[in-house]
């Protein structure tokens, strides 16, 4: 995709991109190419009539975490609802068990392995969540963790989750808990630079609109961007929340009014939708992608990688999700991993291919762009490159 490109992918043809310290240098027809860079560079890749693409953008992940919930998961197959499994102490506090248990060695070195996946797939920008510590010294671990793979080559950035589930020791005093979050988690990870921007689960099973508006604000105070999981699975007004407290983005929105989309729109606040926890979930009800477009909502698609609801790490299956699921087009979906998904980390120096940007690339074996959502799942990519650096 670039700016001089054309269609719906900003195609160019016979096109070369000229890397230099890290950024894209030069990108056009190779026609057009300057004189003599392509036979002098230093090392080239020649893709034989495949695609560039922008590295992949994940702007929702929950990479970290110890254990998994493969039984639990059984046991869903068997009848018993996520609802149910979490009322019984099960779920999000499954993985926090596990969590807790983790060193931080084990918790990079699950991670790092996810990622890896990842990166095959051509993923060059990850957002990692924290939110199965619950507690202090384990969020922070979690978020220590997220920033420990930076050193694959892949950008992190990391989320503190802190109002994912209340933790057990908290069940008697749930404000002592939102306390925690806004008076220590927040202010803590803010200093620590280990957080570029907080997230609450917004829900029947997680915390309540004011609670979560309590830790927007928490958020913001100490500088860092607001995002929320919102009407997931119940219309608790969370669209319209994450738009009035001036998140960047509302994520799942399975249940979102027409009400939330037009405040989200009005707000520039985007969607970001998670097919993988649709799909695995076996949930019913769409998101208002229809609503979305027509309050200029950006539709933005992230795998939402995590034990629980959305256990994967193949951002072309989540692509195909998208479009078979939700009824995106190819190459909304694409845009939704690339150009949209940058602006809800915050970044405006990559998600497209463009001179003077990162040079963030995924490369591909493919004859249309399309199929990077056709194919469930897909050939790995050709050649990753971030920052300049090949990745794969
Ligand atoms: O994005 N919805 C809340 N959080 C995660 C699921 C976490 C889990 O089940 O472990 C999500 O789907
Ligand atoms: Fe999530």
């Amino acid at each position: 995709m670039s700016d001089i490109g054309s269609g719906p992918y900003g195609t160019v043809r016979d096109a070369v991109v000229l890397v230099s310290a890290g950024h894209i240098e030069w990108i056009g027809h190779e026609a057009d190419a300057p004189e003599g860079a392509v036979s002098s560079a230093r090392e080239t890749i020649d893709l034989d009539g495949g695609w560039v693409t922008p590295g992949l953008i994940d702007c929702h992940t929950h990479l970290v975490f110890g254990g998994t919930r493969a039984v639990e998961w059984e046991r869903r197959l068997g009848g018993v609802s996520y609802e149910e499994i979490a009322h019984q102490g099960g779920g999000i506090l499954s993985t926090v068990r596990a969590t807790r248990d983790a060193s931080l060695d084990e918790l990079v070195r699950s991670a790092r392995g996810r990622l890896g996946r990842m990166i095959d797939f051509g993923t060059t920008t990850v957002e990692i969540k924290s939110g199965y510590g619950l507690d202090l010294e384990t969020e922070l671990r979690m978020l220590e963790a997220a920033c420990s793979v930076r050193d694959t080559g892949v950008t992190v950035s990391p989320t503190l989750l802190g109002a994912h589930a209340l933790p057990p020791e908290f069940a008697n005093d749930r404000s002592a808990f939102v306390d925690l979050v806004c008076n220590e988690m927040i202010p803590q990870a803010a200093a620590a630079r280990l957080a570029d921007a907080v997230d609450a689960f917004c829900e029947g099973i997680g915390f309540t609109p004011a609670e979560c508006e309590r830790v927007l604000h928490a958020g913001s105070e100490a500088g860092l961007a607001g995002r929320l999981h919102a009407d997931q699975l119940s219309d608790l007004g969370g669209g319209a929340l994450a738009a009035r407290a001036g998140a960047r983005s509302a994520d799942h929105l399975e249940y979102t009014s027409e009400a939330g989309a037009r405040a989200m729109g009005e707000a520039g606040c985007a969607a970001v939708l998670l097919p993988g926890a649709f799909y695995f979930l076996g949930e019913t009800q769409k998101p208002p992608i229809e609503s979305f477009r027509s309050h200029g909502v950006p539709l933005v698609v992230a795998t939402d990688a995590n034990p629980g609801s959305s256990p994967t790490t193949q951002p072309l299956i989540t692509l195909n999700q998208a479009c078979v699921l939700l009824g995106l087009t190819p190459a909304e979906a694409l845009a939704g991993m690339t150009v949209l998904a940058a602006r809800v980390l915050g970044f405006d120096d990559r998600g497209v291919l463009r001179a003077g940007l990162r040079a963030d690339l995924a490369c591909w074996a493919i004859d249309d762009p399309s199929e990077l959502s056709y194919w469930m799942g897909g050939a790995p990519a050709s050649a990753v490159v971030a920052g300049g650096h090949r990745l794969r």
